[in-house]
């Protein structure tokens, strides 16, 4: 039996969706407060069954952090999918994303070791790469470097891989995947699909930044070829393209039918704006929504290079263009 965890997010549900095609039933977990209507809304961009498959999965309540009941879920379990982390850029959060991403990483890895599991999927993120000294794109290889102004979530992504590592060791099999930004249908108020959201609504301004993309169906195909695969204790950069967000929100505005955004926007205004609304959490604890690491990633330029996945799976990725044109045909209108 395969247990997947994060089966409620973005990247476990489409992963669900594409394990059903092949398994009659897959264990995962949700917390109390998960919306598992999310998965069905997911499920329903593929078949018009969704109902059907979404009863074929086996949904137990545990939380990964949270030892007792997660020990029950691994019950005859063969292969993992580790999909589940906190995601967030706020400095505040740095002790509940120590908690969930490494502490909960190591709680999956050790009851796969308990298990005798025959593999574990851990999803990472490009966020866990170093920087290339030359502008060279970012390979497997280059090394995360503990000096650089990493934020609290790629922190917290690289403690849990040094999990991973450490359950290697210690005799378990495993594959690291490091996907770019996921573009996919179904989450529009969080991830990329917050872009998208916006890029409906029309923008005339764009951050100067570039970065990885990749479509989730790309994601969770890789995952589960690379499972299938005798490949073990080797990580893969998912990548499909290396884009600018002007291109992307240019790609998005032209699927809408609406103008591309014209104007750079001006980090020094957004740094001013972050700073005001730091003012305003910390006076009068209202949410933010302007975070320091979320401009610096919105005006640094990353590129990725994927060739290890095309060349040792010959992968090929769905090209930017033909994501974004789904990805908004699916958008709710
Ligand atoms: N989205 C991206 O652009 C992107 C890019 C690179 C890498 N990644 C990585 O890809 C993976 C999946 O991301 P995603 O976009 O699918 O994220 P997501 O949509 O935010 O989903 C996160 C999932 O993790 C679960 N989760 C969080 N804390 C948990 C805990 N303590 N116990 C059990 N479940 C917990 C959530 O459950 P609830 O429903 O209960 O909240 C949800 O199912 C993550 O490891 C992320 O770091 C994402």
């Amino acid at each position: 039996m395969i247990l997947v965890t994060g089966g409620t997010g973005l990247v476990g549900a489409h992963l669900l969706y594409h394990l059903l095609q092949t398994h009659d039933t897959v264990r995962a977990i949700h917390r109390k407060s998960s919306h598992l209507d999310s998965v069905k809304e997911v499920f329903s961009f593929y078949t018009s069954e969704a109902e059907e498959y979404f009863h074929k999965i086996e949904w137990i309540e545990a939380d990964i952090t949270e030892v007792p009941a997660l020990t029950k879920v691994f019950e005859g379990i063969t292969q993992v999918y580790h999909c589940a982390a906190f995601i967030s850029f706020n400095t505040k959060h740095f002790h509940a994303l120590q908690k969930a991403n490494i502490e909960g990483t190591a709680n999956i890895v050790n009851l796969c070791l308990a298990h005798k599991v025959s593999k574990l999927c851990h999803v990472s993120s490009v966020a866990t790469l170093g920087k290339s000294e030359d502008d060279s794109p970012i390979n497997e290889e280059v090394p995360w470097n503990p000096e650089d102004m990493n934020s609290v979530y790629s922190i917290t992504k690289y403690g849990a891989e040094m999990e991973v590592w450490r359950g290697t060791q210690e005799g378990l099999k495993a594959v690291i995947v490091n996907p770019g930004v996921i573009l996919g249908e179904g989450f529009w108020d969080s991830g990329s699909g917050v872009i998208v959201k916006r890029a409906a609504k029309g923008v005339s301004f764009y951050p100067d930044g570039s970065t990885g993309f990749v479509d989730v169906r790309d994601v969770v195909q890789s995952m589960v070829r690379i499972m299938n695969e005798s490949i073990i204790n080797q990580q893969f950069i998912l990548v499909a393209e290396n884009a600018s967000y002007l291109k992307l929100l240019t790609g998005l505005s032209k699927e809408f039918g609406i103008a591309p955004p014209k104007r750079k926007l001006n980090k020094s205004v957004l740094l001013l704006l972050s700073y005001l609304d730091g003012m305003s959490s910390f006076l009068f604890g209202t949410k933010r929504f302007l975070l320091k690491a979320t401009i610096r990633s919105m005006y640094s330029h990353s590129s990725y290079d994927s060739s290890k996945i095309k060349d040792q799976l010959v992968f090929e990725f769905i090209p930017l263009e033909e994501t974004l044109k789904r990805v908004v045909g699916h958008y709710p209108r």
